[in-house]
């Protein structure tokens, strides 16, 4: 097996993981200070790590205005090779987030590209006359609100901006765009990275009719509500087929680096089969389209469990599932199912078959953090309301200390209620918290072969209650029973012991046949095994 499926990779939103230099905002060397955290404390096998690249900031490092550096804000190039270094020494892979659908309008590209009709990186960026009856010249939307035309008078043209106005769209239909881009991930190679994760890789092929959306059929159940953005169909302004070669060139370019690199995209497609397209026919495209199926679900076993068997079918022969619980973009996981539940949905996390993906402080079962109106800083937020990420984003409590140990000086972001008493120190000496739950949970994913590589089979239970064995050759078969109700249940298990309960509590305990499941309770019984 590669690394980046039996291993589990951690999300790092820099700007609130770790302040070394007391400024309120994370950085480089604070991630390389904490790498044994992540490897020995937690125990995750490669981070991703979102845009620390210098940028305008306006979507706080998505906007980028050079792919080939570090922000001031976050360190420098040296900073980032300390990183790395510290990293790898602890055996930790290190994924960057590559952001090839748009730049910052600050950036040289675009700043050339607007600076006149003939400018030779004219054609880097979507560019469009009016409607022949005057105005945008289709009816696409942002992403984040409005219309995705923005009017350069100037140059008496339109530029498409699937995000913010300050984040013009690339045009990937100019061979010259793929070749910079490619030059970008070359860079990134060579400094040692071991994957990157593709923002948005599905918007970066349009119709190239420039065809205005319909209306949308209705709100699509278990998908999030985006509000205005929903009233259309998204058939034209993204997802164009064409997205396939690029994908397709892109690996034969990370197959050549001489070790294994890992591919993972933000793809938001619903229809499993759609998404599934993005492993490539013959597996040649991306190693991990994110599936982010999990993230809407409501809680129920029987829907939750129905995903699973959709996502289980659709993946392609050879291909590998990957689960998402959580990131930057989510309201928080302890939020959306509250905080005995989120533990539920831990365990399903880390052992269902599959690579997953951790966001940072889930592990400490940090839930949303309200952020007063005001106070916002979320562009997505500000332009729709309801919609903003901040209470997601804000620093990761790592004592009790002022600044929660994340920084010295004032944070950028709130730490929030919880961030006294939901801190890694406190977390690491109480027995029963959601961090000794990630770290046993971990340690026993990477332990059993069942577990991080075996295959996976639903058994059948009673109501809200979801099992699967996950079995591989030559090792103990782990089975996992979730109780997905606030009652408690009896399910049919097969003889062993408990390797794992998301009460901390039930560890060695021998089971066989009928077993009685706590409420929000879920078991990971290792088969045949002796107790401990
Ligand atoms: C998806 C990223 O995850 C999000 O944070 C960002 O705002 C948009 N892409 C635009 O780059």
């Amino acid at each position: 097996m590669e690394w980046w499926q039996a291993g589990v990779i951690y999300q790092i939103y820099p700007r609130s993981f770790r302040d070394a230099d007391g400024d309120g905002v994370g950085d480089l060397a604070g991630i390389a200070e904490r790498a044994p955290y992540l490897a020995d404390t937690l125990g995750v096998d490669a981070v991703w790590v979102s845009p620390f690249y210098p940028s305008p900031m306006d979507d706080f490092g998505y906007d980028v205005s050079d792919y080939c550096g570090v922000d001031p804000l976050f360190g420098t190039l040296e900073d980032f090779d300390r990183m790395r270094e510290a990293l790898h020494g602890c055996g930790v892979r290190l994924i960057v987030d590559l952001v090839p659908n748009h730049t910052s309008d600050r950036h040289p590209w675009f700043l050339a590209s607007r600076s006149s009709r003939d400018d030779p990186r004219r054609d880097w960026y979507v560019w469009a006359d009016p409607a022949p009856g005057g105005g945008p010249p289709n009816n696409w939307l942002a992403v984040f609100g409005g219309p995705a035309w923005e009017w350069d008078e100037a140059t008496g043209q339109y530029y498409l901006h699937s995000f913010l106005r300050s984040q013009p769209d690339l045009n990937w239909r100019n061979p010259e765009v793929e070749a910079a881009m490619f030059d970008v991930v070359r860079f990134w190679l060579d400094r040692g990275v071991d994957g990157f994760r593709l923002d948005v890789a599905h918007f970066i092929m349009k119709d190239p009719q420039m065809r205005s959306n319909p209306p949308a059929a209705g709100p699509v159940a278990g998908t999030k509500d985006l509000k205005g953005y929903a009233a259309q169909e998204h058939l034209y302004d993204k997802g164009h087929p064409d997205v396939h070669a690029v994908f397709r060139r892109l690996r034969r370019l990370l197959d050549g680096a001489g070790r294994p690199v890992v591919s993972i995209g933000e793809i938001h497609i619903d229809d499993p089969e759609a998404w599934a397209a993005y492993y490539g026919e013959r597996l040649d495209e991306l190693h991990l389209p994110f599936n982010f199926r999990l993230l809407y679900a409501p809680w129920d076993a029987d829907v939750v469990g129905g995903i699973v068997d959709d996502i289980e079918a659709a993946v392609p022969p050879g291909g590998w599932p990957n689960w998402v619980l959580g990131n930057h973009d989510e309201p928080r996981l302890a939020t959306r199912y509250g905080p005995a539940r989120a533990r539920v949905a831990a365990m399903l996390l880390l052992t269902l078959r599959g690579t997953p993906t951790i966001y940072q402080g889930d592990e400490l079962g940090l839930e949303e953090v309200p952020i007063p109106p005001g106070l916002e800083v979320d562009p997505w937020g500000l332009q729709v309301p309801g919609l903003g990420r901040d209470g997601c984003r804000t620093p990761m409590p790592w004592d009790g200390g002022p600044g929660g140990g994340f920084t010295s000086g004032r944070p950028w972001l709130p730490l929030g209620p919880q961030a006294p008493t939901h801190h890694v120190a406190a977390e690491e000496e109480d027995p029963a918290s959601a961090l000794n739950l990630y770290r046993a949970l971990l340690r026993l994913r990477r332990a059993e072969p069942s577990l991080h590589g075996g295959g996976y089979a639903r058994r059948d239970a009673p109501d809200g209650v979801l099992c699967y064995r996950r079995a591989a050759p030559g090792a103990a078969a782990a089975t996992v029973a979730l109780n997905f109700t606030a009652a408690p249940r009896v399910v049919d298990l097969p003889a062993g012991a408990v390797a794992a309960s998301t009460g901390m509590d039930r560890a060695g305990e021998r089971v066989a046949g009928a077993t009685a499941l706590g409420p929000d309770e879920g078991l990971v019984v290792l088969e045949g095994a002796q107790p401990e």
